[in-house]
């Protein structure tokens, strides 16, 4: 009997397969399995995040760390919460800015080994940040407990857009400051239903109290979203 042989339908099974999982574990992080799996694969991987993203503490400083102390310069005992915060980019970047910074910054992370390693990269700085182990869609702090509120890099992993937002929007003072990204780019194409419009960022914030947020360029992949909660 002619057709094709058995072996080349199971190299292409496997290439399938193969395909299939690269795009779901290593392209779309897990997303499409819910949070926890994600920050299982950040857990796994914690230890070498930081070799993997290669910070450059000019643009951290330039593009993270003087906007939000901008903001926060007038403020006196600042209390600034880092959503899905990693390996502690956001007070690396802040600190240097606000050497005399005496509010309270929270490091919030379900993914525990991330926390772990922000630790030991931030050294002495640690002792101004108060990591805590949890979920994003329920954050566990009162109404209006902060002055800032930021989340870099990690919206496309929240299942809901607007469950998210609310629950940052919800723990944010009015007159506070919001300040997201937003992925952008190719992720377009391998992250389908994550990637959102900044049209629909936008009104989602509107929506949830936060009018007139602006989205402009920030990195190749990523747009910046400040905000700040009407009264
Ligand atoms: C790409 S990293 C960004 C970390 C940091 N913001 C930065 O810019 O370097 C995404 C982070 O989101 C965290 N994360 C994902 N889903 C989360 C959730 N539902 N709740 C809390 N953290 C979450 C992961 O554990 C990981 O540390």
């Amino acid at each position: 009997m002619t057709g094709i042989p058995w072996f080349v339908w199971a190299g292409l099974a496997l290439l399938l397969v193969g395909g299939l999982a690269y795009w779901l574990l290593v392209l779309a992080e897990g997303a499409y399995f819910g949070p926890r799996f994600v920050c299982l694969l950040y857990d796994w991987t914690a230890t070498k995040y930081e070799g993997i993203k290669e910070f450059d503490p000019f643009y951290e400083r330039r593009f993270v760390g003087e906007p939000l102390a901008a903001t926060l310069r007038d403020r006196s005992n600042p209390r600034v919460l880092d959503v899905a915060a990693g390996t502690g980019r956001l007070p690396r970047a802040l600190l240097p800015e606000m050497p005399h910074f005496d509010g309270v910054m929270v490091e919030l992370d379900r993914a525990r080994r991330m926390l772990l390693e922000g630790r030991t990269v931030l050294g002495p700085d640690r002792a101004r940040t108060a990591p805590v182990q949890a979920d994003a869609l329920q954050l566990p702090f009162p109404d209006e407990a902060f002055d800032a509120v930021v989340s870099l890099e990690a919206l496309e992993f929240f299942p809901s857009l607007e469950s998210a937002l609310a629950e940052m929007v919800r723990v944010l003072a009015p007159g506070g400051l919001l300040m997201i990204t937003n992925r952008k780019g190719g992720a377009r194409f391998y992250l389908p239903g994550r990637v959102r419009d900044a049209s629909e960022v936008l009104e989602t914030l509107a929506r949830l109290g936060v009018p007139r947020a602006k989205s402009s360029v920030w990195q190749v992949n990523y747009d910046l979203v400040v905000g700040v909660k009407g009264p």
